[in-house]
């Protein structure tokens, strides 16, 4: 009986991985936030030219529907920062690449980010960032978590503050699921699946 039991459980932990979620910010509240800092943005850089970065992989979602939202005209770029890959919810090294062949000389930038948790990848990027000699830089983040920081660096938009849980979804992966998810979740219980489909 009790293997009978644990086999459902298992199974049923398995076929039904995405039940495994909450929502913490729904696809409504990330639409009406991104129009608002879209305006913001259409008044800080009327008349002055943009460049948006995206930071790959995590800001695809974000950066998309902001950029739809933005009436002056952008060059959009991206790179690539990347420090968790498939070790899931552990931290590794920092790596950024796609910087190199970036011309930025005299531009105004906006580097678009998914979370900012440490602030260690934000931080290093827009150091990275100054070398190449722009007009300005500027960052948005789609969430920030509440958190003490070692760093004194803030982005410049925050579209939600959370609490201090591993998200996914509107871009965000764990294991390189859940990108495509409309909406921003943390696992139940801060626990995610043993197993992914
Ligand atoms: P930081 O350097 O600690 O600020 O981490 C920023 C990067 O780590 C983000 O660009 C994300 O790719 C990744 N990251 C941090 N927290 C989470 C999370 O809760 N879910 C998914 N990715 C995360
Ligand atoms: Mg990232």
């Amino acid at each position: 009986m009790k293997l009978l039991i644990f086999i459902f459980l298992f199974l049923s932990s398995v076929c039904f991985a995405d039940n495994n979620l909450e929502l913490l910010v729904s696809p409504e509240e990330i639409s009406k936030k991104i129009k608002e800092v879209a305006a913001t943005i259409d008044q800080q850089y009327a008349d002055q030219d943009l460049t948006v970065i995206m930071v790959m992989k995590g800001a695809v979602c974000v950066t998309s529907d902001l950029i739809r939202q933005l009436h002056i005209p952008v060059t959009l770029e991206y790179m690539k920062a990347s420090s968790y890959g498939k070790n899931g919810t552990s931290r590794g090294e920092l790596r950024i690449t796609g910087l190199d062949t970036l011309d930025l000389t005299n531009k105004n930038i906006l580097v678009i980010d998914d979370i900012f948790d440490s602030g260690f990848t934000m931080e290093t990027i827009v150091q990275r960032l100054q070398e190449k000699k722009p007009k300005s830089v500027k960052t948005l983040v789609l969430l920030a978590k509440k958190i003490p920081r070692e760093t004194s660096y803030r982005p410049d938009f925050t579209l939600f503050e959370i609490g201090n849980r591993f998200i996914v979804g509107y871009g965000l992966d764990y294991k390189e699921h859940y990108r495509g998810l409309n909406g921003v979740y943390a696992f139940i219980n801060d626990t995610p699946p043993a197993v992914l489909n």
